[in-house]
């Protein structure tokens, strides 16, 4: 198939082009560079020995869209272009909400337009907000405590629309849990700028003496050592599930998890991180983080039965990867 990646330079968006290109489908990369590198497509190439085609476009930019959509003849379109930093979302509500929602709105458009018929979402297992883990794609959304939470909520609900309203406009709205690790070639991977906000990248920083030591954000949840336990999915296993998705998707609306459906401690991280990385990884105890939840992962059944996708990585190969990454 010959399909738009938008955000196709970013953490997820950059192994899901490697998966793609491995099986054999044509991708075009359109990424506005806002949190990612022109030095990724080579490293893409690198990989799988094909350069994507890229724009450097921002896909809030309708007149960009156009052309882009009256020059290929897409099958689908897999959309991560997004702001992400929960914060961040918190400061700059407008930001969030306008980047993207209106990328959403966007994008379904062209499709319409141009009849593309396949839609595939990055949402979040945020939009569970505080819902009883293990978290089912059938479940009732519970407000997110966040902006960012609330446009990964609110783009599901026009996708969903628009499908309803279009029959031959079908969608997947892919929930992940926590992404880590990279691939295992150590060339591309999750490369924040400034300090992380989340654990796995902030683990490594601390490893590597950028940063002085991680602050667990509480001890004191009902969970096994009473850090927060969440389903950590290796990148390459994400980005697996969304080739699946994508070369299942006939029509409707289909909403699947992607984790691996285990929880894992902060500590068990630390702890892991520690052994199989033979490094050090100093650590204090300080207070919870606002708007965090106690447990979180998937129920994975879905996702397993309908798409033929099960994660197949675990917690040491995660650390083992992110780590290789920050190395190189
Ligand atoms: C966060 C977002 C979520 C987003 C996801 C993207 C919040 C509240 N949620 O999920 O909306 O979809 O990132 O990956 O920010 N931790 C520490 N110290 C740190 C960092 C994290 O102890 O320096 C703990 C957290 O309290 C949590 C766990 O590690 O228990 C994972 O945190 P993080 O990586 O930020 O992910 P989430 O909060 O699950």
């Amino acid at each position: 198939m010959k399909i738009l990646v938008t955000g196709g330079l970013g953490f997820i968006g950059s192994h899901t082009c490697v998966e793609l290109i491995n099986r054999k489908h044509r991708i075009v990369v359109a990424d506005n560079l806002s949190n990612s590198n022109i030095e990724t497509l080579e490293k893409i190439n690198e990989i799988t020995g094909v350069i994507p085609d890229f724009h450097q476009i921002d896909v809030t930019e309708e007149s960009k869209l156009e052309e882009l959509f009256n020059k290929y003849d897409f099958d689908g379109v897999i959309h991560f272009a997004g702001y992400k930093a929960v914060g961040e979302s918190v400061e700059k509500p407008l930001d969030y909400y306008y980047n993207n929602l209106v990328s959403t709105i966007k994008l379904s458009e062209m499709c319409l337009k141009y009849n593309v018929d396949k839609f595939v979402f990055s949402s979040s297992a945020t939009v569970y907000g505080d819902n009883k883990s293990p978290l089912k794609e059938d479940m009732k959304l519970l407000p997110t405590t966040n902006p960012y939470g609330e446009t990964k909520a609110i783009s599901e609900r026009i996708l969903k629309d628009t499908a309803f309203a279009n029959t031959d406009f079908a969608v997947s709205l892919l929930r992940y849990f926590n992404p880590v690790g990279a691939h295992e070639s150590g060339l591309i991977g999750e490369d924040p700028k400034g300090v992380p906000n989340n654990l796995m990248p902030y683990v490594s920083k601390v490893a590597k003496g950028e940063l002085d030591k991680l602050y667990v954000f509480g001890n004191d949840y009902d969970t096994v050592d009473g850090t927060g336990v969440r389903d950590y999915i290796h990148v390459v296993d994400l980005a697996e599930g969304h080739a699946a998705a994508l070369e299942n998707l006939n029509s409707g609306v289909n909403i699947y998890n992607l984790g691996t459906g285990k929880g894992t401690s902060v500590l068990e991280i630390i702890n892991t991180f520690i052994k199989v990385n033979e490094v050090e990884v100093p650590y204090e105890i300080v207070e919870r983080r606002p708007g965090d939840i106690a447990v979180s992962y998937a129920d994975t059944k879905k996702a397993e039965k309908e798409l033929n996708w099960k994660a197949k990585r675990n917690i040491e190969d995660m650390v083992r990867d992110s780590w290789r990454f920050e190395l190189n």
